[in-house]
């Protein structure tokens, strides 16, 4: 189950630099490169003459990138500008000669890239205030989820399981239920939770910032752009102000595999020698989430998930809520009909996704029709207690 119209994490900054570099997102060949002025750009990375992967090509001096097959260049709007073995080439470019070109931008060490036709409707990148904050210091982290974006998601959106797969507890007579709680909606279509708890630190040098008989408050937020979770744990007590915030940005590279990236933020012990440390009790976590999620049954995503008809108290809102909003991003007709897209692919039916400039210029100046996507259906509103 995967959404166009989201702004999504690409890649790092850094990756991109004189050549160009693949990625796939929503189960698409994409390339970046940098154009003559050093902008990220982002293009189906299928070439519209013969399907060649323009990744393998080069980037030029005027900052288009060149097929490696015919040598057909490409500049940043995806438009064809120069095809080297026609002998007066300016004049005599097809008018289908053009790929997609998506928005990116670079924020917070990212290359972010929105991949949709709809710009104008979707949630703008959110606010990253610890990036520029000389206060907060950040490691990052990426790494490949073999599994869907949804199972790799819920490890981020749930309580429960935190006592039980990280030994974070909540103090409390049941150490294992979570707090009350609830959980806002926010105008942006996020939703966000407060939540108390009394983990202890056990091991390592985290231990001298907390008496551990105090209680740490976490606010955790969603956002949609990126599928980003941010969560900020109060890990010198509720009031210290000591804080360790991170943010997960999640990309779905198809529907089985996910590209997870993540900036660890910290407020305390601000010296780079401890950034390991930093880095290691974050990733400790991630890595216990990922060996489950990747194990996980079924692969790819179900559109309503199973476990509500097991009946009962669910007792962690926030992954009801997720669907919820998986549901509206559906309703708004922005979900790749899967079915269908793999029913094209058998048969050499190759689809793109849908790039802001194919509704101005009109279907039939392109080579690759775009992908299906599950039609639009009345907007549902989302209510939580
Ligand atoms: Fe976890």
């Amino acid at each position: 189950m995967m959404f166009t119209n989201i702004w999504y994490v690409a890649e790092e900054s850094d990756t991109i630099k004189d050549q160009p570099v693949k990625v796939k997102i929503l189960g698409r060949d994409l390339v970046l490169f940098r154009d003559e002025n050093g902008k990220a750009v982002c293009l189906s990375s299928v070439c519209p003459h013969r399907g060649s992967d323009l990744s393998m090509g080069k980037c030029t001096s005027d900052g288009t990138i060149s097929c490696p097959f015919h040598a057909w260049h490409f500049d940043g709007s995806g438009a064809c500008t120069k095809i080297p073995s026609n002998e007066d080439s300016t004049g005599n470019i097809p008018d289908a000669a053009r790929v997609d070109s998506y928005p990116t931008e670079e924020k917070y060490g990212y290359i972010w890239v929105f991949l949709g036709d709809e710009i104008e409707n979707a949630t703008p990148i959110l606010d990253i205030p610890e990036y520029d904050d000389p206060e907060w210091r950040h490691v990052t982290h990426a790494v490949t989820w073999n599994c869907n974006q949804h199972w790799a998601k819920e490890a981020d959106l749930d309580h429960v399981h935190l006592p039980i797969v990280h030994g974070i507890g909540f103090g409390g007579e049941n150490p294992l239920r979570p707090p009350e709680h609830t959980v806002e909606l926010r105008e942006d279509g996020g939703f966000e939770t407060e939540i108390i708890g009394k983990p202890d630190i056990t091991s390592g040098k985290w231990l001298e910032l907390r008496d551990t008989r105090s209680t740490v408050t976490s606010v955790f937020k969603y956002f949609i752009p990126g599928f980003t979770s941010r969560g900020q744990v109060a890990v010198g007590g509720a009031d210290s102000g000591i804080y360790n915030t991170f943010y997960q940005f999640t990309t779905p590279i198809d529907e089985e595999n996910t590209r997870m990236y993540y900036t660890f933020f910290r407020n305390f012990m601000m010296e780079p020698e401890n950034d390991l440390e930093h880095l290691r009790r974050n990733c400790r976590n991630v890595y216990q989430d990922k060996s489950l999620a990747e194990q996980m049954m079924p692969k790819r995503a179900p559109d309503v998930p199973t476990y509500p008809q097991i009946g009962g108290e669910l007792v962690d809102k926030l992954i009801g809520v997720y669907w919820d909003l998986l549901q509206d991003l559906r309703s708004k007709g922005w979900q790749i009909d899967r079915t269908e897209l793999e029913a094209l692919d058998k048969v050499g039916d190759y689809r793109t996704i849908p790039s802001p400039a194919r509704r101005e210029q009109g279907p039939e100046k392109w080579v690759y029709g775009e992908v299906p996507r599950v039609a639009a259906t009345k907007n549902k509103q989302r209510d939580v207690a």
